[in-house]
């Protein structure tokens, strides 16, 4: 599937839930084919295994990697965009998502010594986009510094080098929803026509 959706949130009455079902709708009404990988539901292990901390911390590539991980490296591989769809918790992703960067860009694929890239390592993306919703206002959240290291973690780190292009929303304000409802519907509205133009 060209448009891998990472979806990370436990409950269906959240507002992160209807942005996704918004993203869903205005995906299909373009007609651009995707796929969710929804992280609660698949019940995706965050935890590192002892045996992948080896692996990680003494880049020992020997070590053989565990089916779920090599599943969603698949499905990276078949993509062209990775959307990251989330609720900030505590100025950042929930655990379950930082456990899949822990995990799934595991050495030698998405990180590793080589200068040059190597055929076994992750491919370059078209685009990633992060959208994230976020109680404070996102006024609120820049005066602070904290939009600004959220967008260090996750643009400059964690989608890095990775994604030809890359952005990220911060749908901010959910603490009042109504109010930031419409305007958060009108952005997700315009994601499809971005999106399209990286998967024609
Ligand atoms: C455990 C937890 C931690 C949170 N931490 C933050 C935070 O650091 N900054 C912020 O703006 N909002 C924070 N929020 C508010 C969520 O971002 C907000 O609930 C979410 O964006 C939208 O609500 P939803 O859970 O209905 O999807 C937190 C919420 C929870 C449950």
């Amino acid at each position: 599937m060209k448009v891998q959706i990472i979806y990370c949130h436990p409950s269906e009455k959240s507002y992160t839930f209807d942005i996704l079902e918004q993203l869903k709708s205005s995906l299909e009404k373009e007609k651009i084919a995707f796929e969710v990988s929804d992280l609660y539901a698949m019940n995706f292990q965050s935890d590192m295994t002892e045996a992948e901390y080896e692996r990680e911390g003494f880049a020992k590539t020997e070590i053989s990697i565990p089916e779920d991980v090599k599943t969603e490296h698949q499905k990276i591989e078949k993509a062209e965009v990775l959307l990251f769809v989330y609720p900030v918790w505590w100025s950042d992703c929930p655990a379950k998502l930082k456990g899949w960067f822990d995990r799934v860009y595991s050495v030698g694929y998405a990180y590793g010594k080589s200068k040059t890239k190597p055929a076994e390592w992750m491919k370059t993306l078209k685009y990633g986009l992060v959208i994230c919703t976020a109680g404070h206002p996102n006024e609120f959240l820049e005066e602070i510094g904290i939009a600004e290291s959220m967008r260090k973690v996750m643009m400059d780190d964690r989608l890095g080098e990775r994604f030809q292009n890359k952005e990220m929303i911060i749908l901010g304000g959910t603490l009042d929803k109504e109010k930031v409802r419409p305007q958060h519907a009108e952005i997700i509205h315009t994601i499809a026509g971005k999106i399209k133009h990286f998967t024609d």
